[in-house]
């Protein structure tokens, strides 16, 4: 089989996996504990937020491990609605459902939520924030880049907007961390992820800036800082410090290698398959995410035709496709539910070859033409 779904999940790297070993179990002491198992753990804990609050030039005491983006999301939202006890959260349409289904949620239990529309490439615009912003709104969400399409917002921009006003700016990084260089300087919050950077999963972090005030989701022992009780899952946070070194050190050659094999697949598919768009901006995109559409015929059913090929693709994100909705970030960009539902996503990664891209290239066309061949909506 090859892999092109990486935005989906990575394998954890072999480096990392090393990193993680001796904290599995000779070095298993609670970091929390007071005699010498622990003092170990402790160290390493330390050291590990500091290789992740470097890495987007953040201080340590402003990372806050969590199990996973999802509850990081949870995190930033519902700490900063729960702190304030009401007011307005502007949070863009196409979020992930992590962040959508929070915003709703606390729509649900008193606080007033409005969705920010974007371009037709799944761009929000900076301006469109400023005019929604209200007296009483208290937070504004915006994803750093977009887990289907791949785009990148503009959040540098959006972030100076919400410090002006003295509103918090919470940015969803879970597919851009390890790839773009990320500045926290202009945000108060932002989610990373491990498992997507080759790190294990049940590990994730949420930065929250010096002073900003957010209410815990759990309650317990009082570790990091309050806001996140449970026992820290030591031996991941070492894999997601290992996992992030890696990535920054590789970051600049690797994003040049997995840009020139995007824009080939793109290229190559929009000259040689009829009718074949690219879903997104094709320069203000991450290097390793194409996503295009096919019309007369469905995503998912070239997704299972490629994967008898030994190709793996996916539709929309890997967490809403069994839905078989049409995607709601396709549908914020104003396509139809039949164009939607033409698309999958091929994503990139470390191990991705050239002649990988190459078989996919040559298999791809073919599976179109087969498909469109037996299709009703020709
Ligand atoms: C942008 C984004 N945010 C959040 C998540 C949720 O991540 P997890 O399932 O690891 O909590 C994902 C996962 O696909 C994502 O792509």
């Amino acid at each position: 089989m090859i892999y092109f779904d990486y935005a989906a999940t990575t394998p954890v790297d072999k480096r990392v996996i090393k990193s993680m070993m001796p904290f599995l179990n000779e070095k298993f002491g609670n970091p929390s504990s007071m005699h010498s198992f622990s003092s170990e753990t402790k160290k390493v804990l330390e050291k590990s937020r500091v290789i992740i609050a470097k890495a987007i030039n953040a201080s340590s005491n402003e990372i806050i491990f969590t199990g996973s983006a999802t509850e990081s999301n949870n995190m930033a939202l519902k700490g900063v609605a729960f702190a304030k006890k009401r007011g307005h959260i502007l949070v863009s349409s196409i979020e992930h459902d992590c962040v959508l289904n929070t915003a709703k949620w606390l729509g649900e239990n008193g606080f007033e939520i409005d969705f920010l529309p974007v371009d037709k490439y799944g761009i929000v615009d900076p301006k469109e924030v400023e005019k929604r912003i209200k007296k009483d709104t208290i937070l504004v969400s915006v994803m750093h880049v977009n887990n289907e399409i791949g785009t990148i917002q503009p959040i540098e921009t959006i972030g100076k907007i919400c410090k002006k006003n003295n509103i918090y700016f919470h940015s969803d990084a879970a597919q851009s961390f390890g790839k773009i260089p990320i500045d926290v300087t202009n945000i108060d919050l932002l989610t990373l992820s491990s498992q997507k950077i080759y790190g294990p999963k049940g590990a994730a972090a949420l930065f929250v800036k010096d002073g900003v005030k957010i209410e815990p989701l759990l309650h317990g022992g009082g570790q990091e800082r309050g806001l996140r009780s449970s026992t820290e899952n030591t031996p991941a946070i070492v894999g997601f410090a290992k996992a992030t070194e890696i990535c920054l050190s590789t970051m600049e050659k690797e994003q040049k290698r997995l840009t020139k094999l995007r824009d080939k697949i793109i290229a190559t598919l929009i000259k040689e398959v009829p009718n074949c768009y690219l879903n997104g901006h094709q320069t203000k995109r991450v290097s390793n995410n194409v996503n295009v559409r096919f019309s007369s015929i469905e995503g998912e059913a070239i997704l299972f035709m490629l994967n008898s090929y030994g190709i793996a693709v996916s539709t929309a994100s890997a967490c809403s496709s069994p839905k078989l909705e049409p995607s709601h970030v396709l549908s914020s960009m104003g396509l139809k539910q039949e164009e939607a539902h033409g698309s999958i996503r091929i994503s990139m990664g470390r191990w991705t070859k050239e002649s990988e891209v190459n078989y996919l290239l040559k298999i791809l066309p073919e599976v179109v033409k087969k498909l469109r061949d037996i299709s009703p909506h020709k």
